[in-house]
């Protein structure tokens, strides 16, 4: 059952997170619906203006469509991620999806909240809720200065107006993480102090946090066994994650874990069977692999279990 993210986000608040996955194609739907099921935990499937684009975005929504039939109990947002201002509109208006990105987080504080309103406008008319972004989201570097450094966090002291003005339902701030596989150099984390200070001035507003995979370790020593080059990639620890869950932390992005499960089962696969040339065998692996790593998540952000108690708010 497709809900807004609105619906999950009033019952996990402060307690627990929902998980937000990037899919593009069948194989990790069906990992990724197998993997919420079997730890019962509710979720986002989100879209990116890239995954539309890799096939054609109808094949992904009628993908989705059918993963909800084959998963009757499953209830999940369909998310639009990093939306630009035409794609938002596009879907919005295409009825599909209950939650859309918009990201304008390049532009200046005001034209950032400009557009986030005619965004927003346009999807609460249609009963559609829409995720911003405060901040530049990036790595911060270890041999970056502090002030630099926290130049590139989202600015507590803004968030306030920016949500009253832009009416967004949800924020995408920059808390020290940042995209794909290489998030630190050392032993950095997450900027508590800006959650902290956010959840006080903004108490029950859902945080977002984006770039949140852990790049576990054995994934990355598998890959490289295999013959894969990820030489120092590193990711947001998990206990961290824990701990942003319960302090207004509502959504957590992954994209860049599913891709490193993809890539080590089918590296490993094909060292293993080199005699293989069908697709159908990795693919197996990886949709009970993938529904693995989903399930474990589902743990870490505290939604496993949560299902039955969403569904009673429903
Ligand atoms: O935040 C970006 C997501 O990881 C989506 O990546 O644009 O390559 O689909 P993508
Ligand atoms: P990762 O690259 O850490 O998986 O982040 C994904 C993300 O934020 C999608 O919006
Ligand atoms: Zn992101």
């Amino acid at each position: 059952m497709i809900v807004t993210t609105e619906t999950l986000f009033n019952h996990a608040y402060g307690n627990y997170a929902i998980g937000a996955y990037n899919i593009n194609n069948l194989e990790q739907i069906m990992g990724l619906f197998r993997g919420n099921m079997d730890s019962k935990a509710p979720f986002i499937v989100q879209l990116s203006k890239g995954a539309r684009g890799y096939t054609d975005k109808r094949m992904l929504e009628a993908m989705i469509r059918t993963a909800d039939e084959i998963f009757p109990d499953a209830i999940f947002a369909v998310h639009l991620d990093h939306g630009d201002e035409e794609t938002c509109y596009e879907c919005i208006e295409s009825g599909f999806y209950s939650s859309v990105m918009i990201d304008a987080s390049a532009e200046e504080f005001d034209e950032n909240i400009a557009i986030t309103k005619r965004v927003v406008d346009a999807a609460h008319a249609k009963g559609v809720v829409v995720e911003a972004e405060l901040g530049k989201l990036g790595g911060v570097e270890e041999h970056v200065s502090v002030d630099e450094a926290d130049a590139k966090l989202t600015d507590p002291r803004q968030v306030e107006e920016f949500v009253q003005r832009s009416g967004c339902d949800s924020l995408a701030c920059a808390i020290g993480t940042s995209h794909g596989a290489y998030k630190f150099t050392g032993s950095q984390g997450l900027h508590f102090d800006v959650i902290e200070d956010i959840a006080k001035l903004l108490p029950g507003f859902p945080m977002v946090m984006h770039g949140s995979s852990s790049v576990p370790p054995d994934e990355v020593q598998r890959i490289n066994a295999a013959g894969g080059q990820l030489g120092g990639a590193k990711g947001v620890d998990e206990t961290q994650i824990s701990k942003a869950s319960k302090m207004g932390v509502t959504k957590v992005n992954i994209d860049t874990d599913g891709r490193l499960v993809w890539c080590r089962v089918h590296r490993e696969s094909f060292i293993e069977s080199p005699e293989n040339f069908d697709l159908r065998p990795p693919g197996k692996i990886f949709m009970a692999e993938y529904a693995k790593y989903i399930a474990h998540k589902s743990e870490v952000l505290g939604s496993a279990g949560q299902l039955e108690n969403v569904r009673e708010k429903l």
